[in-house]
């Protein structure tokens, strides 16, 4: 009895661990996928433009930066995501305005280019104490889903920081896209939890990893992730960490 109960904890023990190898696969395919997309598009700019009679060389430039910075980001995501998983992390004094300066550098495209406006509203000389990799993606992963609910439609997306007087800084990704019914509030950060699985042309398609990815980030912060919304109205996210 002994013996098989022996057994069947190692079996328990090396599933778990299959189970976490595969959900750190996930993660990291999920976010670099974030970052890819304007690689692609922009290294695609830079050799087209290169190949032209006459190369736009302000153009090559930008593209190549924006490549490079990207792939660096990927870089460090990829290091970033494995020490999440063995619970290790990079902590440190992260100053909110370059955070959110960061984020914005390696979005896809530029969201005044969908018909967004983008408003930044970010207290002076806030800091916050935490992984800089790991808190740029929960950033980065706010305002992609925030552009995608108004692809099409126009809309705009705030980004407010503030201290409270809790001694916590509060970042919000404030969004004035369709909403979310308050029945799927609950599914919203649960892994796989997506409603964009069947996207139709010029949609965007999901995994349902992005808001999950935030909520472990920032437990792993000891903060939190909160969510308001109301359909027709728009979408805030609240990410409230320690200060530093
Ligand atoms: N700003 C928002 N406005 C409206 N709905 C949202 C917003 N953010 C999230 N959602 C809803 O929450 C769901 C889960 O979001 P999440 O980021 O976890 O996954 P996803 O965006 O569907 O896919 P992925 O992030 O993996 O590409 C979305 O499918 C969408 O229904
Ligand atoms: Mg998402």
């Amino acid at each position: 009895m002994a013996q098989q109960l022996e057994y069947l904890r190692e079996q328990l023990m090396e599933s778990q661990r299959l189970a976490t190898i595969g959900t750190i696969a996930a993660v990291i395919a999920h976010e670099f996928n974030n970052l890819l997309t304007p690689i692609v598009s922009y290294s695609q700019f830079a050799l087209q433009s290169a190949q032209s009679e006459k190369p736009d060389m302000d153009l090559v430039r930008k593209a190549l930066s924006k490549s490079f910075q990207g792939s660096s980001k990927a870089g460090r995501i990829c290091s970033s995501m494995l020490g999440l998983a063995r619970g290790e992390s990079m902590f440190g004094p992260v100053l909110v305005q370059k955070l959110v300066d960061e984020t914005l550098a390696v979005m896809a495209r530029d969201p005044q280019k969908d018909g967004i406006a983008l408003r930044v509203q970010v207290q002076p000389d806030l800091s916050i104490s935490g992984d800089t990799v790991q808190l740029e993606q929960v950033l980065l992963n706010l305002l992609i889903n925030a552009r995608q609910a108004m692809l099409g439609r126009g809309g705009s997306i705030t980004i407010k920081a503030q201290r409270l007087e809790t001694s916590e800084v509060r970042i919000q990704v404030i969004d004035t896209g369709p909403g979310i019914p308050e029945k799927l509030l609950p599914k919203i950060f649960q892994p796989f939890f997506t409603t964009k699985a069947t996207a139709r042309k010029g949609e965007a398609k999901g995994t349902g990893l992005g808001l999950a990815i935030c909520k472990e980030i920032l437990e792993h912060h000891k903060g939190r992730i909160d969510v308001e919304s109301e359909v027709g109205k728009g979408t805030t996210f609240s990410i409230i960490l320690p200060a530093n």
